[in-house]
């Protein structure tokens, strides 16, 4: 099956990188979202990253060229003759469920739906429309742009041609896909967040200060970032909910959240996107460990 325009649910942080990653591999893109500020604040966003790209000389066409093939749009019938349609709204099963079944019977019949998501399951998803077996995950990573890894994920309804189809167009973003299943996690948060967890729990038991902590793993395991700093990169809030999701599937204390990541939570600090987490972005170039 040819894919050659690619639907877009929501214009945040994940739906615009998804977007801008998809129109600088040549598709026609078109990204939907409530209302035009959202969709002006994602456009923004990826002008401002397409112009980095640019810049290093690392686009191969010009950005306005690469603009051009994306459109945004606050009606869901525009998306009615995508080949994929990638859902990025929010974490919350009530409302993609009900984004999939007022979509189902606007969208082509052979188009495919994937969802981005990081922790809901996908066979949960695809159960709100009649496509079952047309429907997989295609979990990208955040920062959408720089990060290579696509997780495909399959659920026992998806049909084989429909999974290889979304295999290979993760491969024409020019991002790596690896296979995986419907477990909640996949495979990366699987793995990373009981990480991430774990080092919320040696930070409460004194094995460590937060900067200490993060500056072990960083230097000592070559990771990008330190897991104090990728929790609030990642947001404190996401990571919260995933927990529960997790918790909720396995029952097992690893993927259970700290109290200290609930109190931070219930307090409103939720990491970079918010000004304070782990640490204080009062200077986002110099952030400062808050002292618990
Ligand atoms: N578009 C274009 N360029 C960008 C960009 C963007 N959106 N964001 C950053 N850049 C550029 C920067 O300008 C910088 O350019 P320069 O080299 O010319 O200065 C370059 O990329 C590198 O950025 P930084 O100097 O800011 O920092 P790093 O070298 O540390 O790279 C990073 C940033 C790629 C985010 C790296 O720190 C990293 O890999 N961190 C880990 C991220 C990670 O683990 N993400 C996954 C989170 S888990 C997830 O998403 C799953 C979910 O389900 C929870």
């Amino acid at each position: 099956m040819e894919i050659t325009k690619v639907g877009v649910l929501g214009c945040g942080l994940m739906g615009s990188g998804i977007a801008q990653v998809s129109a600088t591999a040549g598709f026609e893109v078109i990204v939907l979202d409530v209302e035009q500020k959202f969709l002006d604040k994602g456009f923004a966003a990826i002008e401002k990253s397409l112009a980095k790209f640019a810049e290093k000389g690392t686009l191969k066409e010009s950005p306005e060229t690469v603009r051009h093939r994306l459109k945004g749009t606050t009606k869901k019938q525009d998306l009615a003759d995508c080949d994929i349609v990638i859902e990025a709204i929010i974490e919350n099963l009530h409302e993609k469920r009900e984004m999939y079944a007022s979509l189902d019977p606007i969208v082509k019949k052979e188009a495919i739906f994937a969802s981005n998501t990081s922790s809901i399951s996908i066979t949960e998803m695809m159960t709100a429309g009649k496509r079952p077996e047309r429907f997989v995950g295609l979990h990208f990573f955040n920062p959408v742009p720089l990060m290579k890894l696509v997780e495909v994920v399959k659920t026992i309804a998806a049909a084989e041609d429909v999974y290889e189809t979304a295999y290979n167009f993760a491969k024409k973003l020019g991002k790596v896909p690896v296979r995986t299943s419907d477990k909640t996690g996949f495979i990366v948060n699987r793995l990373l967040v009981p990480y991430m967890l774990d080092a919320i729990r040696a930070f409460e038991e004194g094995v460590g200060s937060i900067p200490d902590i993060d500056n072990a793993m960083k230097l000592g395991c070559g990771y990008p970032m330190g897991p104090f700093t990728l929790l609030d990169f990642v947001g404190l809030d996401t990571t919260y909910y995933i927990t529960h999701v997790m918790y909720d599937e396995f029952k097992e204390k690893r993927f259970a959240s700290p109290p200290l990541l609930k109190r931070l939570v219930m307090a409103g600090w939720f990491g970079r996107k918010s000004g304070k987490g782990f640490y204080d972005y009062a200077d986002p170039n110099n952030p400062a460990p808050v002292k618990f």
